[in-house]
């Protein structure tokens, strides 16, 4: 059904598109239709960070911003789904156009910069929703906040997010604002974590619950930055990590009138990419969940990520090219299987 819909999403500009897919998508859910398309979730139950996962496959975090279709969403057949970036103010995001397809390369750059409702909204939503699968909730911090300041707004959001995040997901990788990614590296990773992690550890406390702490990182990473990031991962107890977001090199479609295009790269061109960074990790980091996301576009993808050292996989691109049923066509081919395939190192 997806494809056959598909030329005509297309002929519409990106941002257009979407809104009108997630429109349509709330409408038959409404219906009670969307799920009868979308057929019976997979069910292949995996415990992770303390956490039930229906399945393997999640949806990754930007689709849904403000959590306003988890409900639609859910019924797709994911067994988690990650809502925002959200920050502690609503923000409107870079001016559009902010969002291109380099179908070609069954690609997408984006760069939207955190365009939500804010913090406050995004908890209301979760609340409201009856999906019954994992939530995720991803922070990040406001335009208007300076660098150096960051670390205020990621406990603002998570003081509000804790309460009814299943885990949450600290982005320190968007391209789309100004110097976030700087976060990643040295001093001011750990300078950022441990007050996060301490904070959530009270969180914990005061809700009688640990609610798992994550980060989610660039594939523009070197192997030695990679290995001062799984430092900091140890350090700070976290309890997983996303690898990875969107990414900031163009080789790999280079030939494409749009490349040049500011934002974050995304789709197929970013799959060995993210598979590096998921391996090198795993070497560094042999106990720790990776969530593994970038370039997803069929089950056998899905379960190479796994064979890179992946627990879980996350998809963004792949559904706008493939359609949703991806979702069940990843989920069938991790089902059974146990988790992070790599050997070890
Ligand atoms: C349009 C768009 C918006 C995105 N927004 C966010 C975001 O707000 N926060 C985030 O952590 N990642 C965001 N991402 C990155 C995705 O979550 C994912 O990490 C990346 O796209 C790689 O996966 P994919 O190749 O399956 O799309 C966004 C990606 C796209 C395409």
């Amino acid at each position: 059904m997806y494809h056959a819909i598909r030329p005509a999403l297309f002929r519409l500009a990106p941002e257009a598109s979407h809104t009108l897919a997630m429109g349509l998508l709330d409408t038959l859910h409404r219906l009670g239709v969307a799920k009868k398309l979308a057929g019976a979730r997979v069910d292949d139950p995996v415990e992770l960070m303390g956490l039930r996962f229906p399945n393997r496959v999640g949806l990754a975090a930007g689709l849904d911003k403000n959590a306003d279709h988890l409900d639609a969403l859910g019924g797709l057949g994911f067994g988690f789904i990650e809502v925002g970036t959200v920050t502690p103010k609503a923000q409107p995001g870079n001016p559009k156009p902010r969002l291109f397809r380099l179908a070609d390369h069954d690609a997408i750059i984006n760069r939207f910069g955190f365009n939500n409702k804010g913090v406050t909204h995004l908890v209301e939503q979760v609340r409201k929703s009856r999906f019954d699968g994992i939530i995720g909730i991803n922070i990040g911090k406001n335009l208007s906040t300076a660098v150096e300041d960051a670390l205020a707004d990621y406990l603002l959001c998570l003081d509000a997010v804790h309460e009814v995040a299943d885990y949450i997901a600290v982005n320190i990788s968007s391209p789309n604002t100004p110097g976030l990614r700087t976060l990643q590296f040295g001093e001011q990773l750990d300078a950022l974590l441990g007050p996060i992690r301490a904070r959530t550890t009270e969180l914990d406390d005061i809700r009688q619950q640990p609610v798992p702490l994550l980060i989610k990182i660039a594939p523009d990473m070197s192997e030695d930055e990679i290995a001062l990031v799984a430092q900091s991962i140890q350090r700070n107890q976290l309890d997983g990590v996303i690898a990875t977001n969107t990414t900031i090199e163009r080789q790999a479609v280079e030939d494409d009138p749009q490349s040049d295009e500011a934002g974050g790269l995304s789709g197929k061109p970013v799959f060995d990419a993210s598979n590096r960074v998921i391996s090198q990790l795993r070497d560094h980091l042999p106990a720790i969940p990776i969530i593994g996301v970038g370039g997803i576009d069929s089950g056998e993808a899905a379960r190479q990520k796994l064979e890179a050292g992946a627990d879980l996989v996350q998809l963004y691109s792949g559904l706008i090219y493939q359609g949703p049923g991806l979702i069940n066509d990843c989920a069938a081919a991790l089902s059974g299987t146990s988790g992070s395939k790599k050997p070890a190192a």
